[in-house]
């Protein structure tokens, strides 16, 4: 199975499956930011890496077509997306999707969408959690593939709250795509 890792940011989650069995499987990692610091992971790790700029491209449709041909054009089967801060819409997802799944830090049906962890902490909830789903037109919504939930303790600080959400992330991300590698894996 060949995975494509879509990051916009620090890459930590792209990190955790860099360090995991899924490693052999991982082909290229794609950053919508020049400057995401995940970039510097994968070059590390020896990884491919690719920056595709929404600013160069002439409409949102544009965009999506183009990344949805760039991974078609280097066969990939599976496309993680782990802090990949873009709504990918129809274009891409005739392409890929059901093949396509998305890291949130929320529980399935709370807090769609960006800060997802700040409006948790705001609300004063004492649960929150993450989620693995698979991707479709609806922001934050699809077949959910695996969850964690994650305490909100009274004393925590917004800062604690992320470092304990980060670390549920790592585990589940990891967890759900070396299952879906092993299942393949089995069938074949
Ligand atoms: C993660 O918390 C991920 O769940 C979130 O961005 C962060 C990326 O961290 N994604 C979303 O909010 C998507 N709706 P990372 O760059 O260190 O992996």
């Amino acid at each position: 199975m060949k995975i494509a890792v879509l990051i916009s940011g620090s890459g930590s989650n792209l990190q955790a499956l860099l360090d995991s069995s899924v490693r052999e499987n991982i082909q290229l990692v794609v950053s919508n930011k020049a400057s995401a610091f995940g970039l510097e992971r994968a070059r590390k790790a020896g990884v491919p890496t690719h920056s595709m700029l929404k600013a160069n491209y002439s409409s949102r449709d544009i965009y999506d077509q183009a990344v949805a041909d760039y991974l078609n054009q280097q066969a990939i089967d599976l496309v993680v997306l782990a802090g990949w801060m873009h709504i990918l819409g129809a274009r891409f997802l005739d392409v890929f999707q059901g093949q396509t799944i998305n890291l949130h830090p929320a529980l399935p049906g709370q807090y769609p969408g960006t800060h997802a962890i700040k409006r948790a902490f705001e609300d004063g909830v004492d649960r929150t959690g993450c989620m693995v789903h698979r991707v479709t037109l609806e922001v934050d919504v699809g077949e959910v593939l695996g969850v964690s939930e994650v305490e909100i303790k009274p004393t925590d600080t917004l800062a604690e709250l992320e470092e304990r959400m980060h670390s549920a992330e790592h585990r589940l991300l990891v967890s759900v795509v070396e299952g879906m590698v092993k299942g393949v894996q089995a069938l074949s």
